[in-house]
């Protein structure tokens, strides 16, 4: 059944000192998620948002906050992005190993969150294999984590595929959300593949008219997977 994709705008594009009327605009425009990139400066090169940030957002909207933990040490970090109101947490696969993994998700679904690992564009689907049967979503990074505006890397669709086969293959049903370089050219790609959730930083908030952007990139992801869904059909 068709279901349409949703748009997790990241405010890491968004206008800092009018955060709390972006965050507005991408509600009205109808956003499914605000995406929080909290990066370290260890893990990624760049040092982005925190805690005190998600407290805030906490406060200044109803729209699920999806916590995007690009950290080295995010077992220690955890209790306090799920005390501050994360309501879904990602870590990545690269910062811990499999004993850590699933106790990241067991604290994660403790809190009642939904919880949710990533993988760097060189990282192989094969690395989710001990844990896509626990996991709410899966993070497809479709540029190298640490900043917005990059340019979508090629192949990263095959990736989508390849994970939604793997899910499909032990009975899960993770959401899959993409990550990187997602406008109205490169979504449609990722949707057809089988992305339900879309981060958009730059093709939302560095275009002229921002809740329209946001619409775009909506609907020539949701044509896609119409289109894909309509191919099974007839196969
Ligand atoms: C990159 C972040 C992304 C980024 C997306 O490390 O995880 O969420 O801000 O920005 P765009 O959509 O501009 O590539
Ligand atoms: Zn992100």
């Amino acid at each position: 059944m068709f279901e349409p994709v949703k748009i997790a705008p990241s405010i890491l594009s968004a206008d800092f000192m009018h955060l709390g009327r972006d965050i507005e605009l991408i509600e009205r425009a109808g956003a499914g998620y605000v995406h929080v990139d909290v990066m370290d400066g260890h893990f990624v090169p760049n040092l982005t948002m925190g805690v005190p940030v998600v407290k805030q957002l906490k406060k200044a909207t109803d729209l699920p906050l999806d916590v995007h933990l690009m950290i080295s040490n995010p077992l220690e970090q955890l209790p306090w992005f799920l005390d501050a109101g994360a309501d879904s947490v990602t870590v990545h696969a690269e910062a811990l190993d499999a004993d850590g993994l699933a106790r990241a998700i067991a604290a994660i679904h403790a809190a009642g969150a939904s919880a949710a690992v990533s993988l760097k564009p060189r990282t192989a689907a094969g690395a989710l294999a001990p844990v896509i049967g626990d996991v709410d979503m899966v993070l497809v990074m479709s540029v190298e984590p640490g900043f917005s505006g990059q340019s979508y890397i090629e192949g990263s669709d095959a990736k989508v595929a390849r994970i939604a086969e793997m899910a499909r293959a032990v009975g899960a049903a993770p959401l899959i959300q993409v990550d990187g370089g997602m406008g109205v050219k490169t979504a449609p790609l990722v949707a057809a593949a089988g992305a339900d959730v879309l981060v958009c930083g730059n093709a939302v908030f560095a275009a002229e008219d921002p809740a329209a952007a946001l619409a775009a990139v909506q609907a020539a992801a949701d044509e896609a997977r119409v289109a894909a869904l309509d191919s099974v059909k007839e196969a």
